[in-house]
């Protein structure tokens, strides 16, 4: 049975470019974003690319709500009749002071980034453990291990992701459940606003986070890749 898996975020950047992946390789996707053009968009370009819109699932959902990341699950699971793996990878960020940071922005990056992920997993939990196992991959950052001036909610949110992730692939080992946090240092993306082709000669492609994501979840019963760190091989040019 082809594996399911649901990406949080998948509208576009990493989240997009891991659901083209696991298509091309005959599988079955649920993507969501905060956009309803945006979701519509990727699942009418994705279709049309794998052509095959039973493979295929674009939900609206905000991730910093915990009804909504339930509904998302839920259809997934409806859709598919079940789910494999659970990509947290719905992000945001801003370069802005403690200083000058409003509290709306302070709630909006640590509601998406570090609340957005239990909420998903707290969703998703039930529906892993009764198919028997599966994964859950958290999209963290090597900012939160780098932190930047600029990035103290950014920094936080992904270093707490990490201890978060860290605790559950203990928690949720026993049930055959696998937990793995992935780093990524510079992807060319739009990520924050950025213009996405902005040094994208040495940063990193979505296409490369997404294989590093497809490689944890093709290893062996056995294996358990909790932690990866992937950069840019060659570092910007000054
Ligand atoms: N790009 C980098 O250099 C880089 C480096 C390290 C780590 N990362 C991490 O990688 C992940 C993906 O980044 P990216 O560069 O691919 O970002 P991106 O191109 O900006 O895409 C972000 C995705 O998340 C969705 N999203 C944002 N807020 C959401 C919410 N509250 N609920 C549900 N979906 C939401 C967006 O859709 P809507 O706009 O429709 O909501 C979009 O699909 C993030 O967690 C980011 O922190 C990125």
């Amino acid at each position: 049975m082809a594996r399911v898996t649901l990406i949080t975020g998948g509208t576009r950047g990493i989240g997009y470019a891991l659901a083209e992946a696991l298509l091309a390789r005959g599988e079955q996707v649920a993507l969501t974003g905060t956009s309803t053009d945006g979701v519509v968009r990727a699942e009418h370009t994705l279709v049309t690319a794998c052509g095959d819109p039973g493979r295929v699932a674009g939900i609206v959902c905000d991730v910093r709500d915990p009804a909504s990341a339930e509904v998302a699950v839920r259809t997934a699971a409806a859709r598919f009749g079940g789910i494999d793996a659970l990509v947290n990878n719905a992000g945001v960020g801003v370069g802005v002071p403690v200083s000058e940071m409003p509290h709306e922005e302070w709630d909006r990056i640590i509601g998406t980034n570090l609340t957005g992920v239990f909420n998903c997993c707290k969703a998703a939990i039930p529906v892993l453990r009764q198919r028997g196992g599966g994964w859950i991959v958290n999209i963290s950052s090597l900012a939160s291990k780098n932190p930047f001036v600029g990035g103290a909610a950014y920094c936080a949110s992904k270093a707490g992701l990490n201890a978060f992730s860290e605790a559950l692939m203990q928690e949720l080992r026993p049930d055959n459940i696998r937990v793995t946090y992935i780093l990524p240092g510079s992807v060319a993306t739009g990520f924050s606003g950025r213009q996405s082709s902005t040094g994208a000669d040495w940063k990193l492609q979505p296409a490369d986070v997404a294989q590093a994501i497809v490689d944890v979840l093709d290893h062996p019963a056995r294996s358990l890749p909790s932690r990866v760190e992937i950069r840019p091989s060659q570092p910007a040019k000054t």
